[in-house]
């Protein structure tokens, strides 16, 4: 009887526990989900950082040094093909006789002929040899969303855009979920860093935003105005987007999507593991609550009596 009011009392006080228990281990495996997500969307971040770095200080460099010797080479080029003798030099030594004077001038006149046949079809030619296309390859942004279209081949389900309200490429823009972060930025230019999950047809994913400045007036070279851009970059893009953009302003923000399936299947596989452990735990304490209360509620036993 009494075993029975013990059960009574304890088995619900034990699973009462057991749930908080439960409820809070599998809250804590989602939250470290969670976060061990979140710091790999900052390590991409960081990469997406370093690929811009990379392509500002020695991509965009080089392409301007190889521009700069080219032109060198072609205006000397040029200035070489001016100096040329455009006639034939009429001192001829006295002392030669009058067929052999003729013959010289028509050696030279020949030799300038062919000289000048030579240099006009050349002549064309040196402009081919400057590089007048725009190369993308040297944009920070487009450097950075490239390296991640390739690494998307492999890993589908992550993310990374330069989310813009008035991009570019029309690629970068902003969709309404993006544009509503870029807004809480513009809002609040404290604000460094936003990061929530959210669900995508792929599943949840968490992502990681942070803000785009115009921070420095060389930015304004190629985003202020169409008439300021370089015309080969207009060639490629046209006047209608990308412009207007002024100092200091958030124009945009770097969002890094990284899907949170995967750890979150880890996580509950592990919290499954775990709920049989409790289940084995709870088992174990009652039997011992159990012998224990059967121990000490059993009757003395009577001393035998003497002989
Ligand atoms: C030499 C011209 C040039 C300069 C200077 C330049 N950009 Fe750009 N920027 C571009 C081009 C071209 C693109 C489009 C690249 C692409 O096709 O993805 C672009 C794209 C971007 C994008 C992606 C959104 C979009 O417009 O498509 C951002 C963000 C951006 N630039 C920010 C900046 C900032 C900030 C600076 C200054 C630190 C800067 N840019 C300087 C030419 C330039």
């Amino acid at each position: 009887m009494k075993l029975l009011k013990f059960n009574l009392v304890f088995i619900p006080v034990l699973a009462l526990c057991f749930g908080a228990i439960g409820y809070l281990t599998q809250q804590a495996l989602v939250e470290s989900a969670r976060q061990h997500v979140e710091q790999n969307a900052r390590i991409i971040m960081e990469a997406a950082l370093s690929s811009r770095t990379y392509t500002t200080k020695q991509v965009a460099p080089l392409l301007l040094q190889k521009n700069f010797k080219l032109e060198t080479a072609v205006s000397e080029l040029r200035k070489t093909i001016e100096d040329v003798p455009k006639s034939v030099d009429q001192n001829v030594p006295n002392d030669l006789r009058t067929s052999v004077k003729r013959g010289f001038l028509l050696g030279q006149q020949h030799a300038l002929t062919a000289l000048e046949d030579f240099l006009n079809s050349i002549k064309g030619k040196s402009d081919e040899l400057l590089d007048t296309e725009f190369h993308p390859q040297s944009v920070p942004a487009f450097a950075a969303t490239e390296i991640f279209g390739y690494l998307r081949e492999k890993f589908p389900n992550y993310f990374y855009k330069e989310a813009t309200l008035n991009p570019t490429n029309p690629r970068d823009r902003a969709t309404d979920w993006e544009t509503d972060i870029v807004n809480q930025f513009r809002g609040d230019t404290d604000h460094i860093e936003i990061s929530a999950a959210r669900d995508t047809p792929n599943g949840i994913s968490v992502f990681l935003a942070r803000p785009i400045k115009v921070n420095n007036v060389s930015c304004l070279e190629c985003h202020s105005t169409a008439e300021k851009a370089p015309p080969e970059m207009i060639k490629l893009y046209g006047t209608a987007n990308g412009f207007g953009w002024k100092l200091d302003d958030i124009i945009g923000a770097q969002i890094v999507s990284v899907p949170l399936s995967v750890p979150l299947q880890i996580a509950e596989a592990a919290f499954f593991r775990l709920l049989w452990w409790f289940v084995g735990a709870f088992l174990v304490i009652l039997l011992i609550g159990n012998v224990m209360v059967f121990a000490l509620t059993r009757p003395p036993r009577l001393p035998r009596e003497a002989k």
